[in-house]
């Protein structure tokens, strides 16, 4: 048992990284996040009319505390994210990840239209185009996999997730380990982005 949980630590580890270690404090996350409100919304879960702003309640801490670091080292380019991630100190990242994580996301709803392809290219991929499933990291219900920083996607605005998918096909977005994303994204055209986001907006 001893054996199995050293290989265990010793092998996700170094997938970790420095910061998914520290623990945050959720009420001094809380005010550090006044800023973020206007446009993540007072509970973290966005504003409807402005769907290119992603959800933030509920995402997994060391998602969220990458995503900042990388903003701030510009390897997560976004002309409006940069400044806001460059007032944060290290300390406050970790803060205001948890205390998104302590926010209870909200699911949209996916439309008819698009239930089935969606479905099917997310929990199957595409043998034919190679295409990854993408419940083999995100998992069934698209809450992803915090160890690992697969971030959970569930009940994400349609618009944000298709330009994310885009970014990482065109690889503005290249902030992903391993290209993982990059690669996966560059096997999709427009009508299965387009599909999968919507889709993945209703899942839970
Ligand atoms: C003026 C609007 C605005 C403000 C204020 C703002 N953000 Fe953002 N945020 C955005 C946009 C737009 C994106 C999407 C960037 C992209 O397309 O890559 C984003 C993305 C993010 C992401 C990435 C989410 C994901 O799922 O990958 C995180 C985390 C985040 N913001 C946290 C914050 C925090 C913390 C603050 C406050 C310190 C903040 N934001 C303030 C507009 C804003
Ligand atoms: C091998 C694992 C893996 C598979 C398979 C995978 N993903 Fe991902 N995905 C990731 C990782 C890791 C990230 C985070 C990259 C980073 O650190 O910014 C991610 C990020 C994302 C994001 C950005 C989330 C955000 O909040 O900005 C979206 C959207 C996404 N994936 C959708 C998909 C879809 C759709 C599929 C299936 C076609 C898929 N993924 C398959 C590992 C995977």
């Amino acid at each position: 048992m001893l054996k199995i949980f050293c290989f265990l630590m010793v092998s996700i580890l170094p997938l970790v990284g420095p910061y998914a270690l520290a623990n945050g404090d959720i009420a001094a996350g809380e005010k550090k996040s006044m800023l973020c409100a206007a446009c993540h919304g007072p509970d973290g879960n966005g504003v409807e009319a402005l769907p290119m702003q992603p959800r933030l309640a509920g995402q997994h801490a060391e998602y969220t505390e990458k995503q900042l670091h990388d903003f701030k080292s510009n390897s997560r380019k976004n002309a409006v994210m940069a400044p806001m991630a460059a007032a944060l100190n290290d300390e406050d990242i970790s803060n205001i990840a948890a205390y998104y994580k302590s926010l209870k996301g909200t699911i949209g709803t996916s439309s008819s239209e698009y239930l089935e392809t969606g479905e099917r290219l997310y929990r199957a991929g595409d043998a034919a185009t190679g295409l990854a499933a993408c419940m083999a990291c995100h998992g069934p219900n698209g809450k992803g996999n915090p160890a690992a920083k697969y971030p959970s996607i569930s009940g994400q605005f349609a618009e944000y997730t298709a330009a994310q998918l885009k970014a990482f096909r065109s690889k503005a977005r290249a902030n992903d380990l391993n290209n993982v994303m990059r690669s996966i994204a560059g096997k999709m055209t427009d009508v299965e982005i387009t599909a999968l986001a919507d889709y993945i907006e209703g899942l839970h």
